[in-house]
């Protein structure tokens, strides 16, 4: 049996004033305990939200890390070590928004991807495909492409401490959702393609959703066999929306 995981994306939201008050409203709902709960705020508040967070069973990641594991003169980056210290437990790698906005490649997720396990953190691998690739019918060789960046790289094995997300590019922000049987679909490709190198990995993989989740629809997401939790963005900055989806998760 997976244990479920909902994660909130903040992206590149909240004053310190703004953050602490999400917070104080997150942690004074009851959240279920049968459930993984993490946030990824920005870089600058990671350390508020991890002293804010520490009295709860709410985790802290961050949303990228170097290629580089060690310290050194690399102006702006910061390492999975420095994160790790900082109290992170886990790390988002290969976010759509990077892919595109940073050029991103797959060898460069593949890079942070390994600094993350070098470093003790969970990395939370995320795929997807744009409209472009799901309209020419592309969906599928997308993602695997992506996860296979790392997969056929490091092995099987890397996948046993690490969650994938699959983020469809289009359904970001949009307010478009994949269906759950969208969803579904891929997922169960994901987790089909990892079991033929390893069947035990692949059953225990966590796998996330993640675009325009909100209350409304997370528990018919959360519903499908091969869904196992969310990656949250709009919907993770207001607490009684996310307080929901992650309380859709536990039923
Ligand atoms: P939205 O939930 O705002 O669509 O964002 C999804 C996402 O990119 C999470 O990483």
């Amino acid at each position: 049996m997976r244990r479920p995981l909902v994660a909130g994306n903040w992206k590149m939201h909240g004053t310190c004033a703004s953050i602490k008050q999400l917070l104080t409203e997150l942690t004074e709902q009851a959240l279920p305990l049968s459930v993984d709960v993490a946030v990824f705020p920005s870089l600058i508040h990671l350390q508020t939200v991890g002293a804010q967070v520490a009295s709860s069973n709410i985790v802290i990641g961050a949303q990228d890390c170097a290629v580089q594991l060690e310290e050194g003169a690399l102006t702006g980056e910061t390492s999975a070590l420095q994160l790790k210290d900082i109290g992170c437990s886990m790390v988002l790698i290969g976010h759509s928004e990077r892919r595109q906005l940073q050029d991103e490649t797959d060898r460069v997720i593949c890079r942070k991807f390994i600094a993350a396990q070098a470093a003790g953190l969970t990395p939370v691998l995320c795929v997807g495909e744009t409209l472009e690739e799901r309209e020419a019918g592309q969906a599928q060789a997308t993602v695997q492409r992506q996860v296979d960046a790392v997969l056929l790289e490091l092995g099987v094995d890397v996948l046993k401490n690490a969650v994938i997300a699959y983020e469809p590019v289009w359904a970001i922000g949009t307010g478009l959702t994949a269906t759950p049987e969208q969803a579904q679909e891929i997922h169960a490709q994901i987790r089909a393609h990892v079991a033929k190198y390893s069947a035990s990995v692949a059953q225990g993989l966590r796998i996330l959703y993640g675009g325009s989740v909100k209350a409304a629809n997370a528990a018919e997401l959360f519903a499908q066999a091969d869904i196992d939790g969310g990656l949250v963005g709009g919907a993770s900055l207001n607490a009684k929306e996310f307080g929901a989806i992650c309380r859709a998760a536990g039923n």
